[in-house]
Protein backbone atom coordinates (compact mmCIF):
# COMPACT_ATOMS: atom_id res chain seq x y z
CA UNK A 1 0.00 0.00 0.00
CA UNK A 2 1.48 3.48 -0.90
CA UNK A 3 2.74 5.25 2.26
CA UNK A 4 0.46 8.33 2.36
CA UNK A 5 2.75 11.65 1.74
CA UNK A 6 3.25 14.06 4.38
CA UNK A 7 4.26 18.09 4.17
CA UNK A 8 4.54 20.46 6.45
CA UNK A 9 2.66 23.45 6.44
CA UNK A 10 3.82 26.66 7.75
CA UNK A 11 1.23 27.78 10.19
CA UNK A 12 1.22 31.80 9.56
CA UNK A 13 1.18 31.80 5.60
CA UNK A 14 0.88 28.39 4.34
CA UNK A 15 3.86 28.15 2.66
CA UNK A 16 4.52 24.28 1.55
CA UNK A 17 7.63 22.38 2.15
CA UNK A 18 8.55 18.81 2.14
CA UNK A 19 10.38 18.73 4.82
CA UNK A 20 10.59 20.43 8.42
CA UNK A 21 12.20 23.99 8.73
CA UNK A 22 12.62 26.11 11.45
CA UNK A 23 12.49 29.66 9.67
CA UNK A 24 9.89 29.80 7.01
CA UNK A 25 11.52 31.29 3.80
CA UNK A 26 8.27 32.61 2.67
CA UNK A 27 7.13 34.89 5.58
CA UNK A 28 10.40 34.45 8.02
CA UNK A 29 8.50 33.58 10.98
CA UNK A 30 10.16 30.70 13.14
CA UNK A 31 9.06 27.50 14.22
CA UNK A 32 5.46 27.83 12.27
CA UNK A 33 5.86 24.41 10.47
CA UNK A 34 3.42 21.34 11.28
CA UNK A 35 3.48 18.18 9.68
CA UNK A 36 0.13 17.05 7.89
CA UNK A 37 -0.85 13.93 6.20
CA UNK A 38 -1.64 14.65 2.39
CA UNK A 39 -4.78 12.52 1.03
CA UNK A 40 -5.14 12.56 -2.74
CA UNK A 41 -8.30 14.65 -2.80
CA UNK A 42 -11.39 13.28 -2.79
CA UNK A 43 -14.41 15.20 -4.10
CA UNK A 44 -15.11 18.22 -1.94
CA UNK A 45 -17.67 18.44 0.27
CA UNK A 46 -19.15 20.80 -2.15
CA UNK A 47 -19.06 18.86 -4.87
CA UNK A 48 -20.01 15.68 -3.35
CA UNK A 49 -23.62 17.09 -2.64
CA UNK A 50 -24.33 17.17 -6.22
CA UNK A 51 -25.79 20.38 -6.11
CA UNK A 52 -22.97 22.63 -8.32
CA UNK A 53 -25.56 24.67 -10.60
CA UNK A 54 -23.62 25.62 -13.72
CA UNK A 55 -20.12 24.89 -15.04
CA UNK A 56 -17.90 28.27 -16.02
CA UNK A 57 -17.22 28.57 -19.48
CA UNK A 58 -15.51 31.35 -21.28
CA UNK A 59 -17.22 34.84 -22.22
CA UNK A 60 -16.14 37.71 -23.86
CA UNK A 61 -16.15 40.19 -21.75
CA UNK A 62 -18.99 42.97 -23.63
CA UNK A 63 -21.13 39.99 -23.91
CA UNK A 64 -20.84 39.40 -19.95
CA UNK A 65 -24.54 39.81 -18.34
CA UNK A 66 -24.71 43.19 -16.74
CA UNK A 67 -26.25 42.67 -13.62
CA UNK A 68 -27.84 45.68 -11.48
CA UNK A 69 -25.87 46.16 -8.30
CA UNK A 70 -28.43 44.58 -5.79
CA UNK A 71 -26.97 45.08 -2.42
CA UNK A 72 -28.85 43.77 0.50
CA UNK A 73 -29.18 45.44 3.86
CA UNK A 74 -27.90 43.47 7.10
CA UNK A 75 -30.32 45.68 9.09
CA UNK A 76 -27.05 47.01 10.66
CA UNK A 77 -26.27 50.53 9.24
CA UNK A 78 -22.56 50.55 10.47
CA UNK A 79 -21.49 47.37 8.94
CA UNK A 80 -23.42 47.77 5.82
CA UNK A 81 -21.45 50.78 5.55
CA UNK A 82 -17.93 49.17 6.19
CA UNK A 83 -19.32 46.75 3.57
CA UNK A 84 -19.78 49.60 0.96
CA UNK A 85 -23.50 49.90 1.26
CA UNK A 86 -24.40 46.80 1.86
CA UNK A 87 -24.05 42.84 1.42
CA UNK A 88 -23.26 41.64 -2.02
CA UNK A 89 -24.77 38.82 -3.32
CA UNK A 90 -22.16 35.88 -4.02
CA UNK A 91 -19.89 37.74 -1.48
CA UNK A 92 -17.58 35.82 0.78
CA UNK A 93 -17.10 38.08 3.92
CA UNK A 94 -14.14 37.30 6.88
CA UNK A 95 -14.37 38.71 9.95
CA UNK A 96 -11.64 38.84 12.54
CA UNK A 97 -10.65 39.36 15.99
CA UNK A 98 -9.36 38.23 18.80
CA UNK A 99 -11.02 36.31 21.13
CA UNK A 100 -14.17 37.55 23.32
CA UNK A 101 -14.15 41.21 21.17
CA UNK A 102 -17.94 40.61 19.77
CA UNK A 103 -17.66 38.47 16.81
CA UNK A 104 -20.16 36.34 17.67
CA UNK A 105 -22.48 38.55 19.29
CA UNK A 106 -21.88 41.27 15.58
CA UNK A 107 -23.16 38.11 13.77
CA UNK A 108 -25.41 36.59 15.64
CA UNK A 109 -27.07 39.96 16.17
CA UNK A 110 -27.08 40.86 12.56
CA UNK A 111 -28.87 37.16 12.13
CA UNK A 112 -31.49 37.62 14.67
CA UNK A 113 -32.66 41.02 13.77
CA UNK A 114 -32.79 41.67 10.21
CA UNK A 115 -36.24 41.32 9.89
CA UNK A 116 -37.43 38.69 6.90
CA UNK A 117 -33.82 37.85 5.50
CA UNK A 118 -33.48 34.08 5.68
CA UNK A 119 -30.54 33.60 7.42
CA UNK A 120 -28.02 29.93 8.46
CA UNK A 121 -26.15 31.04 11.49
CA UNK A 122 -23.80 27.95 11.59
CA UNK A 123 -21.76 27.35 15.12
CA UNK A 124 -19.30 25.63 15.94
CA UNK A 125 -18.31 26.51 19.14
CA UNK A 126 -21.54 26.95 21.28
CA UNK A 127 -24.33 24.52 21.22
CA UNK A 128 -28.27 25.62 20.26
CA UNK A 129 -29.01 26.28 23.60
CA UNK A 130 -26.51 28.47 24.12
CA UNK A 131 -26.67 30.57 20.90
CA UNK A 132 -30.30 30.61 22.29
CA UNK A 133 -29.49 32.27 25.44
CA UNK A 134 -27.14 35.08 23.37
CA UNK A 135 -30.44 35.78 21.34
CA UNK A 136 -32.07 36.27 23.67
CA UNK A 137 -30.12 38.71 25.70
CA UNK A 138 -29.44 40.65 22.07
CA UNK A 139 -33.62 40.43 21.45
CA UNK A 140 -34.70 37.93 18.38
CA UNK A 141 -36.97 40.37 15.91
CA UNK A 142 -36.40 37.70 12.89
CA UNK A 143 -38.67 35.02 12.14
CA UNK A 144 -36.27 33.01 9.38
CA UNK A 145 -33.29 32.82 11.05
CA UNK A 146 -32.40 29.43 11.77
CA UNK A 147 -28.98 28.02 13.97
CA UNK A 148 -27.07 25.13 13.47
CA UNK A 149 -24.50 23.56 15.79
CA UNK A 150 -22.52 21.74 13.13
CA UNK A 151 -18.86 21.22 12.24
CA UNK A 152 -18.80 18.95 9.11
CA UNK A 153 -18.83 20.71 5.98
CA UNK A 154 -20.34 18.32 3.82
CA UNK A 155 -23.50 17.99 5.91
CA UNK A 156 -23.97 21.84 6.54
CA UNK A 157 -24.04 21.85 2.60
CA UNK A 158 -26.90 19.40 2.91
CA UNK A 159 -28.76 21.74 5.25
CA UNK A 160 -28.05 24.82 2.87
CA UNK A 161 -30.04 22.78 0.34
CA UNK A 162 -33.25 22.59 2.48
CA UNK A 163 -33.15 25.93 3.86
CA UNK A 164 -31.74 27.86 0.59
CA UNK A 165 -30.69 30.93 3.30
CA UNK A 166 -30.21 34.71 2.18
CA UNK A 167 -27.21 35.24 4.27
CA UNK A 168 -25.03 32.17 5.96
CA UNK A 169 -22.75 33.05 9.03
CA UNK A 170 -20.20 30.45 9.92
CA UNK A 171 -19.00 30.94 13.32
CA UNK A 172 -15.78 30.17 13.52
CA UNK A 173 -13.92 29.09 10.22
CA UNK A 174 -11.32 27.48 12.76
CA UNK A 175 -13.74 24.91 14.02
CA UNK A 176 -14.69 23.51 10.51
CA UNK A 177 -14.02 20.16 8.97
CA UNK A 178 -14.34 18.69 5.69
CA UNK A 179 -13.55 15.14 4.66
CA UNK A 180 -11.15 15.56 1.69
CA UNK A 181 -8.87 16.56 3.75
CA UNK A 182 -7.30 14.41 6.85
CA UNK A 183 -5.82 16.61 9.44
CA UNK A 184 -7.53 18.17 12.18
CA UNK A 185 -10.10 21.29 11.90
CA UNK A 186 -7.83 24.29 12.24
CA UNK A 187 -4.77 23.23 10.38
CA UNK A 188 -4.19 25.10 7.60
CA UNK A 189 -5.38 22.78 4.83
CA UNK A 190 -8.61 22.20 6.81
CA UNK A 191 -9.06 25.95 6.45
CA UNK A 192 -8.02 26.60 3.01
CA UNK A 193 -10.21 23.77 2.00
CA UNK A 194 -12.92 24.68 4.00
CA UNK A 195 -12.81 28.37 2.57
CA UNK A 196 -12.70 27.24 -0.72
CA UNK A 197 -15.30 25.29 -0.74
CA UNK A 198 -17.35 27.70 0.66
CA UNK A 199 -16.01 30.23 -1.77
CA UNK A 200 -17.28 27.89 -4.55
CA UNK A 201 -20.70 28.00 -2.68
CA UNK A 202 -20.99 31.64 -2.49
CA UNK A 203 -20.06 32.32 -5.79
CA UNK A 204 -22.63 29.61 -7.61
CA UNK A 205 -25.22 29.89 -5.56
CA UNK A 206 -24.94 33.86 -5.03
CA UNK A 207 -25.11 33.45 -1.78
CA UNK A 208 -23.50 35.74 0.77
CA UNK A 209 -21.23 34.31 3.33
CA UNK A 210 -19.62 35.31 6.54
CA UNK A 211 -16.43 34.23 8.05
CA UNK A 212 -15.83 34.26 11.45
CA UNK A 213 -12.03 33.71 11.68
CA UNK A 214 -9.82 33.93 15.15
CA UNK A 215 -6.64 36.32 15.55
CA UNK A 216 -3.32 35.23 16.92
CA UNK A 217 -1.75 37.68 19.37
CA UNK A 218 0.05 39.14 16.75
CA UNK A 219 -2.54 40.42 14.51
CA UNK A 220 -2.88 37.68 11.79
CA UNK A 221 -6.11 35.68 11.31
CA UNK A 222 -5.03 32.83 13.17
CA UNK A 223 -3.04 30.44 10.86
CA UNK A 224 -3.21 31.13 7.33
CA UNK A 225 -2.97 34.97 6.07
CA UNK A 226 -3.81 32.94 2.58
CA UNK A 227 -7.53 33.48 3.86
CA UNK A 228 -6.98 36.85 3.04
CA UNK A 229 -6.21 36.40 -0.65
CA UNK A 230 -9.55 34.42 -1.16
CA UNK A 231 -12.12 35.85 0.49
CA UNK A 232 -14.13 38.86 -1.15
CA UNK A 233 -13.93 41.28 2.02
CA UNK A 234 -11.93 41.14 5.26
CA UNK A 235 -13.22 42.74 8.01
CA UNK A 236 -11.14 43.46 11.25
CA UNK A 237 -12.62 43.45 14.87
CA UNK A 238 -10.17 45.80 16.81
CA UNK A 239 -10.34 47.67 20.14
CA UNK A 240 -9.65 46.43 23.77
CA UNK A 241 -11.74 43.82 25.32
CA UNK A 242 -11.61 45.80 28.30
CA UNK A 243 -12.86 49.06 26.76
CA UNK A 244 -16.79 49.23 25.72
CA UNK A 245 -15.72 50.24 22.28
CA UNK A 246 -15.19 48.57 20.04
CA UNK A 247 -14.27 49.42 15.84
CA UNK A 248 -14.70 46.85 13.23
CA UNK A 249 -12.36 48.08 10.03
CA UNK A 250 -12.83 46.51 6.12
CA UNK A 251 -8.57 45.66 5.84
CA UNK A 252 -9.97 44.53 1.78
CA UNK A 253 -13.11 45.48 0.42
CA UNK A 254 -13.63 44.04 -3.50
CA UNK A 255 -16.72 46.14 -3.68
CA UNK A 256 -15.84 49.06 -1.55
CA UNK A 257 -13.34 51.24 0.08
CA UNK A 258 -11.38 50.47 2.49
CA UNK A 259 -11.60 53.99 4.15
CA UNK A 260 -14.65 52.87 6.44
CA UNK A 261 -14.31 52.41 9.91
CA UNK A 262 -17.97 50.77 12.23
CA UNK A 263 -17.58 51.73 15.97
CA UNK A 264 -19.65 49.85 18.51
CA UNK A 265 -20.44 49.72 22.35
CA UNK A 266 -20.91 46.84 23.88
CA UNK A 267 -23.72 46.82 26.23
CA UNK A 268 -25.60 44.80 27.81
CA UNK A 269 -28.10 43.68 25.31
CA UNK A 270 -25.27 43.10 22.32
CA UNK A 271 -23.48 45.86 20.52
CA UNK A 272 -24.66 49.27 19.71
CA UNK A 273 -24.20 51.58 16.92
CA UNK A 274 -21.84 54.29 17.63
CA UNK A 275 -23.81 57.27 16.02
CA UNK A 276 -20.80 60.24 16.45
CA UNK A 277 -17.53 58.35 16.91
CA UNK A 278 -15.70 62.03 17.26
CA UNK A 279 -17.65 62.51 21.04
CA UNK A 280 -16.47 59.28 21.78
CA UNK A 281 -12.65 59.10 20.84
CA UNK A 282 -11.74 62.33 21.26
CA UNK A 283 -13.54 63.16 24.27
CA UNK A 284 -10.36 63.48 26.33
CA UNK A 285 -9.53 66.86 24.35
CA UNK A 286 -12.39 68.42 25.85
CA UNK A 287 -9.60 70.44 27.60
CA UNK A 288 -6.84 71.26 25.32
CA UNK A 289 -3.11 70.44 26.57
CA UNK A 290 0.08 71.99 25.15
CA UNK A 291 2.19 69.33 23.42
CA UNK A 292 -0.34 67.16 21.86
CA UNK A 293 -0.76 66.74 18.22
CA UNK A 294 -3.09 64.14 15.98
CA UNK A 295 -1.56 62.92 12.75
CA UNK A 296 -2.92 60.07 10.55
CA UNK A 297 -0.74 57.58 9.47
CA UNK A 298 -1.00 54.40 7.46
CA UNK A 299 -0.50 51.17 9.03
CA UNK A 300 -0.36 49.05 5.67
CA UNK A 301 -3.54 50.03 3.81
CA UNK A 302 -5.46 51.34 6.67
CA UNK A 303 -5.51 55.02 8.02
CA UNK A 304 -5.09 54.99 11.65
CA UNK A 305 -4.98 58.30 14.12
CA UNK A 306 -2.07 58.33 16.19
CA UNK A 307 -1.32 60.89 19.07
CA UNK A 308 2.37 62.73 19.88
CA UNK A 309 2.98 64.20 22.56
CA UNK A 310 5.85 66.32 23.18
CA UNK A 311 7.79 67.69 25.96
CA UNK A 312 10.44 70.54 25.88
CA UNK A 313 12.27 71.71 29.06
CA UNK A 314 14.98 73.19 29.92
CA UNK A 315 18.26 71.35 30.20
CA UNK A 316 19.66 70.51 33.10
CA UNK A 317 22.90 68.95 31.60
CA UNK A 318 25.45 70.35 29.91
CA UNK A 319 24.28 68.37 26.89
CA UNK A 320 20.71 68.63 26.27
CA UNK A 321 18.81 65.10 26.54
CA UNK A 322 16.89 63.61 23.33
CA UNK A 323 14.58 60.81 23.97
CA UNK A 324 11.57 59.39 21.79
CA UNK A 325 9.00 56.22 21.78
CA UNK A 326 7.83 55.45 19.34
CA UNK A 327 9.54 57.15 16.55
CA UNK A 328 12.56 57.05 15.05
CA UNK A 329 15.26 59.19 17.06
CA UNK A 330 17.36 60.35 14.26
CA UNK A 331 14.08 61.72 12.39
CA UNK A 332 13.55 63.28 15.44
CA UNK A 333 16.76 65.04 15.68
CA UNK A 334 16.63 66.00 11.94
CA UNK A 335 12.74 67.43 12.12
CA UNK A 336 14.81 69.17 15.76
CA UNK A 337 17.48 70.85 12.96
CA UNK A 338 14.61 71.87 10.94
CA UNK A 339 12.57 73.71 13.34
CA UNK A 340 15.58 75.48 14.58
CA UNK A 341 16.54 76.67 10.95
CA UNK A 342 13.34 77.62 10.07
CA UNK A 343 11.46 78.54 12.89
CA UNK A 344 14.18 80.45 15.25
CA UNK A 345 13.81 77.66 18.06
CA UNK A 346 16.43 78.14 20.08
CA UNK A 347 16.18 74.41 21.01
CA UNK A 348 20.24 73.94 21.88
CA UNK A 349 19.52 74.23 25.60
CA UNK A 350 16.12 72.46 25.71
CA UNK A 351 15.26 68.87 26.49
CA UNK A 352 13.20 66.92 24.05
CA UNK A 353 10.87 64.05 25.20
CA UNK A 354 8.42 62.28 22.69
CA UNK A 355 6.29 59.98 23.03
CA UNK A 356 3.80 58.06 20.50
CA UNK A 357 0.73 56.86 22.53
CA UNK A 358 -0.90 53.62 22.74
CA UNK A 359 2.65 52.03 21.81
CA UNK A 360 2.84 52.13 19.07
CA UNK A 361 5.63 52.43 16.22
CA UNK A 362 5.54 54.61 13.94
CA UNK A 363 7.16 53.90 10.47
CA UNK A 364 4.99 56.44 7.81
CA UNK A 365 7.39 60.33 6.96
CA UNK A 366 3.11 61.61 7.52
CA UNK A 367 3.55 61.94 11.12
CA UNK A 368 6.61 64.45 10.90
CA UNK A 369 4.23 67.25 10.58
CA UNK A 370 2.37 66.65 13.72
CA UNK A 371 5.61 65.43 15.33
CA UNK A 372 6.55 69.39 14.62
CA UNK A 373 3.34 71.01 15.85
CA UNK A 374 3.49 69.18 19.14
CA UNK A 375 6.98 70.07 19.87
CA UNK A 376 6.67 73.63 19.01
CA UNK A 377 3.24 73.51 20.90
CA UNK A 378 5.12 72.48 23.92
CA UNK A 379 8.24 74.64 23.36
CA UNK A 380 5.35 77.91 23.37
CA UNK A 381 3.40 76.13 25.47
CA UNK A 382 0.42 76.88 23.67
CA UNK A 383 -2.01 74.39 23.13
CA UNK A 384 -2.73 73.01 19.23
CA UNK A 385 -6.76 73.85 18.24
CA UNK A 386 -8.90 71.67 19.32
CA UNK A 387 -10.28 69.07 16.42
CA UNK A 388 -6.60 69.57 14.59
CA UNK A 389 -4.69 66.80 12.55
CA UNK A 390 -1.95 66.57 10.73
CA UNK A 391 -0.85 64.54 7.59
CA UNK A 392 2.18 65.71 6.03
CA UNK A 393 6.02 64.82 5.49
CA UNK A 394 8.67 67.47 6.15
CA UNK A 395 12.15 67.89 3.88
CA UNK A 396 15.43 69.12 5.18
CA UNK A 397 14.72 72.88 4.18
CA UNK A 398 11.30 72.92 5.95
CA UNK A 399 8.96 72.03 2.87
CA UNK A 400 5.81 70.49 3.65
CA UNK A 401 5.61 67.34 1.45
CA UNK A 402 3.15 65.18 0.04
CA UNK A 403 1.88 61.92 2.03
CA UNK A 404 0.14 59.05 -0.46
CA UNK A 405 -3.62 58.07 -0.12
CA UNK A 406 -4.45 61.18 1.30
CA UNK A 407 -7.90 61.83 0.37
CA UNK A 408 -8.28 58.07 2.78
CA UNK A 409 -6.60 60.16 5.30
CA UNK A 410 -8.83 62.84 5.04
CA UNK A 411 -11.55 60.86 5.13
CA UNK A 412 -10.84 58.96 8.58
CA UNK A 413 -9.93 62.25 9.82
CA UNK A 414 -13.26 63.53 8.81
CA UNK A 415 -15.33 60.27 9.70
CA UNK A 416 -14.03 60.43 13.23
CA UNK A 417 -14.99 64.12 13.49
CA UNK A 418 -12.04 66.08 13.06
CA UNK A 419 -12.67 69.97 11.75
CA UNK A 420 -9.50 70.97 10.14
CA UNK A 421 -6.55 68.73 8.44
CA UNK A 422 -2.94 70.50 8.00
CA UNK A 423 -1.68 68.63 4.44
CA UNK A 424 0.90 69.67 1.93
CA UNK A 425 -0.08 72.02 -0.60
CA UNK A 426 1.84 70.39 -3.09
CA UNK A 427 -0.34 66.94 -2.88
CA UNK A 428 -4.03 69.05 -3.49
CA UNK A 429 -4.07 68.05 -7.60
CA UNK A 430 -7.19 66.43 -7.92
CA UNK A 431 -8.08 66.60 -4.27
CA UNK A 432 -11.73 67.57 -4.28
CA UNK A 433 -11.95 69.60 -1.27
CA UNK A 434 -15.64 69.79 -0.66
CA UNK A 435 -16.23 66.20 -0.93
CA UNK A 436 -15.07 66.17 2.73
CA UNK A 437 -17.16 68.27 5.95
CA UNK A 438 -13.44 69.46 7.18
CA UNK A 439 -11.57 71.82 6.92
CA UNK A 440 -8.44 71.45 4.37
CA UNK A 441 -5.71 73.54 5.10
CA UNK A 442 -2.71 72.99 2.66
CA UNK A 443 0.57 74.81 4.11
CA UNK A 444 3.84 74.55 1.88
CA UNK A 445 6.49 75.58 4.36
CA UNK A 446 6.71 74.67 7.56
CA UNK A 447 6.77 78.37 8.97
CA UNK A 448 3.34 78.96 7.43
CA UNK A 449 1.95 75.75 9.73
CA UNK A 450 3.65 77.91 12.26
CA UNK A 451 1.30 80.68 11.89
CA UNK A 452 -1.80 78.94 10.98
CA UNK A 453 -1.63 77.37 14.68
CA UNK A 454 -0.33 79.62 17.11
CA UNK A 455 0.04 83.13 14.71
P1 LIG B 1 -18.28 37.10 21.82
O1 LIG B 1 -19.20 37.79 20.91
O2 LIG B 1 -18.56 35.68 22.14
O3 LIG B 1 -16.80 37.26 21.26
P2 LIG B 1 -16.05 36.44 20.13
O4 LIG B 1 -17.06 35.69 19.36
O5 LIG B 1 -15.36 37.52 19.35
O6 LIG B 1 -15.07 35.57 20.81
O7 LIG B 1 -18.14 37.83 23.24
C1 LIG B 1 -18.28 39.14 23.47
C2 LIG B 1 -18.14 39.57 24.89
O8 LIG B 1 -19.13 40.53 25.12
C3 LIG B 1 -18.34 38.51 25.93
O9 LIG B 1 -17.25 38.56 26.84
C4 LIG B 1 -19.61 38.87 26.64
C5 LIG B 1 -19.88 40.27 26.27
N1 LIG B 1 -21.29 40.56 25.96
C6 LIG B 1 -21.87 41.70 26.47
O10 LIG B 1 -21.26 42.46 27.19
N2 LIG B 1 -23.19 41.96 26.16
C7 LIG B 1 -23.93 41.14 25.36
O11 LIG B 1 -25.10 41.41 25.10
C8 LIG B 1 -23.31 39.98 24.82
C9 LIG B 1 -24.06 39.03 23.95
C10 LIG B 1 -21.98 39.71 25.14
MG1 LIG C 1 -17.28 33.60 19.30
Amino acid sequence: MAKDKTVFFCQSCGYQSPKWLGNCPSCNSWNSFVEERQVKAKASSWQQTGTRVSQAKPVLLQEVKQQQESRSGSGDQEFDRILGGGIVPGSLILLGGEPGIGKSTLMLQIAARSNGMRVLYVSGEESEQQIRMRADRIGIKNDQCFVLAETNLTRIFQHLGDIQPALLVVDSIQTLQTESVESSPGSVSQIRECTADLLRFAKESGTPVVLIGHITKDGQIAGPKILEHMVDVVLQFEGDRNHVYRLVRSVKNRFGSTAEIAIYQMQGEGLQEVENPSQVLLSHFDEPFSGIAISSVMEGVRPLMIESQALVSTAVYGTPQRSSTGFDLRRLNMLLAVIEKRCGFRLGQKDVFLNITGGIKVEDPAADLGVICAILSSGEDIPIPDKTCFAAEVGLSGEIRPVSRIEQRIAEAARLGYQQILVSAYGMKGLQKDKYPIRIIPIKKIEEGFTTLFG
